[in-house]
């Protein structure tokens, strides 16, 4: 279900008054200026399809309560078909007059029910219905946005799987410090998105936990069955405190705190691939039809979706940050200010789901250069450490191979010539622990062979990492694909 937009909000129809929800104790209706800030239908009509499964489980549960008769049951569930269906058609829309999603559907049935429609609301409230609707809309839609983290993280394995030779000048500081592979530098993106997909499955277990049943806070004196509702809805159990019930938003804050996180990961990619693409690297070439040029400079072809990754951070971070400053200090239980826990979510959803596929496509389609790394990965004298690594073979103290590392190194920045290119002659002067023999641990080649422990950058644990990666994904993809929430 869309959002729908403030301005086409359509007028009540003239059969039906604004459907308020109280009344009794109310001389008149609102203050226009109170209807118009109180009013949240244009962003949570999203959540429709979620609250008529939670009213088709509580109808069954009042039908089984004695308090629908099974005529009454078979009507209301055949309207609430029927208004879900001219929901997703369209036919069915929120009006100006309807404060919020709830208040919308409760129009809906009442206009294809009557009174009967009425019956619904007993042993329930917008408190706990609306912190049902979002815990299941979040739980659907975060198995969306894990699909798409597998997508990006698949793009970035595979362009891994063409790179676990080649050669690259690992940075720190965005210095030149030690030569990896390409590949390795690129799974180094994917365990980030791994973590990323671990955090919504936890996350996932700690908001299976249904609200229904709660009430407005204190549960219900009707006969209801929580646990049979909490099941039905696709939820593990149903919540073991009615105040807390309705009060948490733990889920939405962490919720938003992993994908701040992962917006932070995307960030860093996008960050990368401006400079790759820079002409200072040139290390990464983007597809034409994930790059963009500019209005004046015919020649440019810019990261605008590595840039608009970096920026949409931003918002990301942003909207944890709404969540948890509207939280603190609430007391129990329900309290209007949560109305405004749903857009940070909705639009980190939205955010994510459009940003990844762009990532992922540009991943997937741009072309590394694989002649300029190579050119690059020795430059700065990246071999350093395995100089002092070969003098400590040879027995020298590390704190001494460092000493004389330093001073060969010195001694080629004044020469302006490269590790390998010392004279036999030289490097004893430099010192008596060196000889020509130290030649052989002076090539990347030679660097990244030597580096076969597990998690390290040479091609054996690279392949080896690729490989698990790969397992991984696919394991995730089944959790992903699961349907959890009844539609
Ligand atoms: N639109 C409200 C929200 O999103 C629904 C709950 C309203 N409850 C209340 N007691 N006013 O928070």
């Amino acid at each position: 279900m869309a959002d729908v937009d403030d301005k086409s909000l359509t007028e009540n129809s003239a059969a039906t008054n604004r459907t308020s929800l109280w009344g009794g104790r109310f001389a008149g209706g609102p203050a226009e200026a109170l209807a118009r800030l109180s009013v949240s239908v244009q962003f949570d009509w999203r959540l429709a399809p979620y609250d008529l499964a939670g009213s088709r489980a509580h109808a069954r549960v009042l039908a089984r309560a004695g308090l629908l008769d099974a005529e009454e049951l078979g009507r209301i569930l055949a309207a609430l078909d029927d208004l879900e269906a001219a929901c997703a058609s369209g036919s069915f829309r929120p009006t100006v007059d309807d404060e919020d999603v709830h208040t919308a559907l409760e129009r809906g049935l009442l206009e294809r029910l009557g009174t009967l429609g009425g019956k619904l609301r007993a042993g329930r409230s917008r408190n706990d219905q609306v912190a049902t609707d979002l815990r299941l809309y979040l739980r659907d839609h975060a198995r969306g946005v894990a699909a798409r983290l597998i997508e990006l993280a698949e793009a970035l394995v595979e362009q891994a799987s063409r790179h676990v030779e080649t050669p690259a000048p690992g940075m720190t500081h965005v210095q030149h410090a030690q030569p990896v592979t390409f590949g390795h530098w690129l799974l180094a993106h994917v365990q980030p998105l791994l973590r990323d997909l671990d955090r919504l499955r936890d996350w996932d277990a700690r908001t299976a936990i249904s609200p229904l049943g709660a009430g407005a806070l204190a549960g219900s004196s009707l006969p209801l069955d929580p646990v049979r509702v909490a099941k039905e809805l696709g939820f593990t159990a149903p919540a073991a405190n009615s105040m807390d019930a309705v009060a948490d938003r733990d889920f939405v804050a962490e919720f938003l705190f992993i994908t701040a996180m992962a917006g932070v990961h995307l960030s860093r990619l996008g960050e990368e691939v401006v400079m790759w693409t820079s002409q200072e690297f040139g290390w990464v070439e983007l597809d034409d039809a994930f790059a963009t040029g500019s209005s004046i400079m015919p020649q440019k072809k810019n990261a605008d979706i590595a840039e608009l990754a970096r920026g949409k951070s931003g918002r990301l971070v942003g909207g944890l940050v709404t969540v948890l400053t509207m939280l603190k200090g609430l007391p129990l239980t329900y309290d209007r200010d949560m109305q405004e826990d749903k857009e940070p979510v909705f639009d980190a959803v939205d955010t994510l789901e459009l940003l990844l596929p762009a990532l992922a496509g540009m991943i997937s389609t741009m072309t590394v250069r694989v002649d300029r790394l190579a050119a690059a990965a020795p430059v700065g004298y990246t071999l350093a450490t395995e100089v002092a690594d070969w003098l400590v073979r040879k027995g020298v103290p590390f704190r001494e191979a460092h000493e004389v590392t330093g001073r060969l190194v010195a001694l080629c920045v004044a020469r302006d010539c490269a590790l390998d290119e010392v004279s036999d002659e030289d490097l004893r002067l430099v010192s008596e622990h060196l000889d020509p023999g130290v030649r052989d641990v002076l090539s990347v080649r030679s660097a990244l062979a030597a580096r076969t422990t597990p998690g390290s950058t040479g091609p054996g644990p690279v392949a080896d990492q690729l490989a698990a990666a790969a397992d991984q994904l696919a394991t995730w993809r089944t959790w992903a694909a699961a349907q959890v929430v009844p539609r």
